[in-house]
């Protein structure tokens, strides 16, 4: 089969998904496939004409490749494509609406709420500490932390939204667990000297990951538990990695799901491709099980 990886695209983590496409991509000719890689422009759909794919691996992150626009043109289209569907995409997207489907499911969340970036910057919306970050984006852009004790709101930078999301700062440990079809991989601890920000998320040593976590075990397990049940209620297809906190000092009652990642990273220091490889599968094996997942 022909493989269309779909990679770059306009959203701010258009460098992220340069990374994951061009590993993708690799991985799929190790495994045998034929892949083209289409860098996804507003010229997408003449190009996916010209390229005529048996299936796209969607290697795309943020707005437009992961929050259900380019799914619904695959949807059109007609074409397979890997990782989660429209609907799925679209809510997981939505940080604040993400919450709304995880407390159903009984999930613990940090409070939050929205507000409109005029409000946010003329007076704390809420006590300190707290963050402030846009309910639809990636990768920590655009992430500003609010320090305890501190008397100034934040000064959002011009590319913020017009309405952002401010949430109660989580203090703990960073903690992963990606799911693979109906199985969740492993924990994975991520350690940083300080914020697992931009620069420590995509820079070679700018963070250690101890997979599996040394964890309690009712801790880890709750981890595990609760990215499937996350997975299985926004109705994820496929990869999907959710995000935790956790404050070590609260015990069990100190774990919080952050968000799950329809799109999650790829690149040489992404963590789903290394708990896949915890658990026994190969990158190349990897990506032809997504290829081999894909639907539309
Ligand atoms: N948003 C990045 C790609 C991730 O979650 O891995
Ligand atoms: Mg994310």
């Amino acid at each position: 089969p022909r493989i269309v990886v779909l990679k770059g695209g306009p959203s701010a983590e258009r460098e992220v998904s340069l990374s994951s496409g061009t590993e993708c991509a690799k991985a799929l000719r190790t495994a045998g496939f034929e892949t083209v890689e289409i860098d996804a422009g507003v010229d997408l759909p003449d190009r996916l004409a010209e390229a005529r794919p048996d299936v796209v691996f969607n290697a795309l992150h943020g707005r437009w490749g992961e929050d259900g626009c380019v799914q619904g043109l695959l949807e059109w289209l007609r074409i397979p494509y890997t990782h989660s569907g429209v609907l799925a995409s679209a809510l997981a997207m939505d940080k604040e609406k993400t919450k709304a489907v995880y407390r159903r499911e009984g999930l613990p969340v940090v409070e939050s709420i929205l507000a409109p970036r005029e409000e946010v910057e003329a007076d704390h919306v809420m006590a300190p500490p707290y963050v402030v970050k846009p309910f639809n984006e990636g990768s920590s852009v655009g992430v500003y932390i609010v320090a305890a004790g501190s008397n100034r709101p934040p000064v959002l930078g011009p590319q913020m939204p017009g309405v952002v999301m401010v949430e109660a700062f989580a203090p703990g440990r960073e903690l992963t667990v990606a799911v693979l079809g109906d199985r969740a991989l492993a924990v994975t601890d991520i350690l940083t000297d300080g914020w697992y920000d931009y620069s420590a998320k995509y820079t070679v040593g700018g963070s250690r990951h101890v997979c599996p976590a040394e964890l309690p075990e009712e801790i880890a397990n709750a981890c595990l538990d609760y990215a499937l049940r996350a997975h299985r209620a926004l109705g994820c297809r496929g990869l999907s990695r959710t995000d935790f906190r956790w404050d070590e000092a609260q015990g069990y009652a100190g774990l919080v799901v952050l968000e799950t990642n329809t799109q999650p990273g790829m690149t040489p220091t992404s963590l789903a491709p290394e708990q896949a490889l915890a658990a026994g599968m190969d990158f190349p094996a990897l990506c032809r099980w997504l290829v081999e997942d894909a639907s539309c």
